[in-house]
């Protein structure tokens, strides 16, 4: 367990997710590069991995007895020439944002060697966007991790418009090798899979709230008690076969009308924001929060996950 593995990573961006990316592959013995412009995010970042590590081995998920070999395997740098110049893999995992994202593209790409893939995390943003300022755009591809990437398997891969079929069938076989479960979106849209569904169903809870049909708690409560038990054995198209295509087309031609479909942000969310109601943050969300109510929510989140994790 102690020695190294496999293609060198970089990982661009040591907060919340590049913290966790960089677990993933120096779990699976990959030699890890960290790099972030704050050099206290680097030193967060290893005691997160080493509370994480901690935390999964009590589970029964990981192995104490792997977990200094397992930080010994990561470095950490605030100077990008350093950190990729010998990397095969490199994710970036910096903040969403277009501009930032091209510039840190073009200087990958000026870096790398032109066989290195250069992978970003980005949640929403189209993968062709994000490479348009680099030459070498048939190495760029989307690797969307989820929150935490060392509990949930998914890693959606999306190859942009100039991307290279070795450069997404590299991607999947380094993930596949490192545990995730990589899958392949054929199109390069905004928001991938995952994230417009899961914010088609976000935006249909605030609309109902917003509309006063449910209060927060309750919009909650029907899906933890109801469809939601079945989300993780049965995904939606299953659930449509198996109640028959010719229901389905009944119910949506009643209710497809009725259902939100704003192409803008809710007002009550633009409302709660301006008036500094972030959730968690401060504790007055769609909801209050008390700090032992956010604590047992956490809570109840990682003990599932690491339950799942057990699978
Ligand atoms: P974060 O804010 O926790 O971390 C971003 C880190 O990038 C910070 O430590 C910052 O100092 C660093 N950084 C900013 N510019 C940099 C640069 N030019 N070079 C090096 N480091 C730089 O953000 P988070 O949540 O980890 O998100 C990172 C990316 O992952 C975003 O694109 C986000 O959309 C995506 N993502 C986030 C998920 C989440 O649940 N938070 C889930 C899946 C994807």
């Amino acid at each position: 367990m102690g020695e190294e593995s496999g293609e060198r990573i970089a990982v661009i961006g040591a907060g919340l997710m590049g913290h966790g990316i960089a677990q993933v592959f120096a779990a699976r013995g990959h030699a890890v590069s960290l790099m972030d412009i704050e050099r206290e995010r680097l030193d967060a970042a290893m005691e997160n991995i080493r509370g994480n590590l901690q935390k999964m081995a009590g589970h029964g998920i990981y192995r104490f007895e792997d977990i200094d070999d397992t930080l010994a395997r990561i470095s950490t740098s605030i100077c990008m020439e350093e950190t990729c110049a010998r990397a095969d893999f490199v994710v970036e995992a910096i903040s969403e944002q277009p501009i930032l994202k091209r510039a840190l593209f073009r200087d990958l790409d000026a870096i790398c060697s032109p066989r290195t893939v250069l992978a970003t995390n980005t949640s929403v943003i189209s993968i062709t966007e994000i490479a348009r300022e680099a030459v070498g755009r048939e190495r760029v591809v989307g690797t969307h991790f989820w929150n935490p990437p060392y509990l949930i398997p998914l890693v959606e891969v999306i190859p942009g418009r100039d991307t290279a079929p070795w450069a997404v069938e590299h991607a999947c076989s380094l993930l596949r090798a490192a545990g995730r479960h990589p899958v392949r979106v054929k199109k390069d849209v905004p928001g991938f899979v995952g994230n417009r569904m899961q914010h088609a169903l976000w935006r249909e809870a605030i609309s109902i709230v917003e509309q006063g049909i449910a209060d927060a708690e309750t919009v909650d409560e029907v899906v933890k008690m109801g469809f939601g038990l079945r989300l993780p054995v049965l995904g939606p198209l299953e659930n449509a076969d198996m109640i028959g295509l010719d229901l389905t087309l009944q119910i949506h031609d009643y209710i497809l009308e009725h259902i939100e479909d704003s192409s803008e942000p809710s007002p009550l969310l633009r409302e709660k924001v301006e008036k500094g109601e972030l959730g968690f943050a401060c504790g007055e969300g769609f909801r209050a929060w008390t700090p032992q109510e956010m604590e047992e929510c956490r809570m109840r989140l990682w003990q599932y996950l690491m339950e799942r994790g057990k699978e």
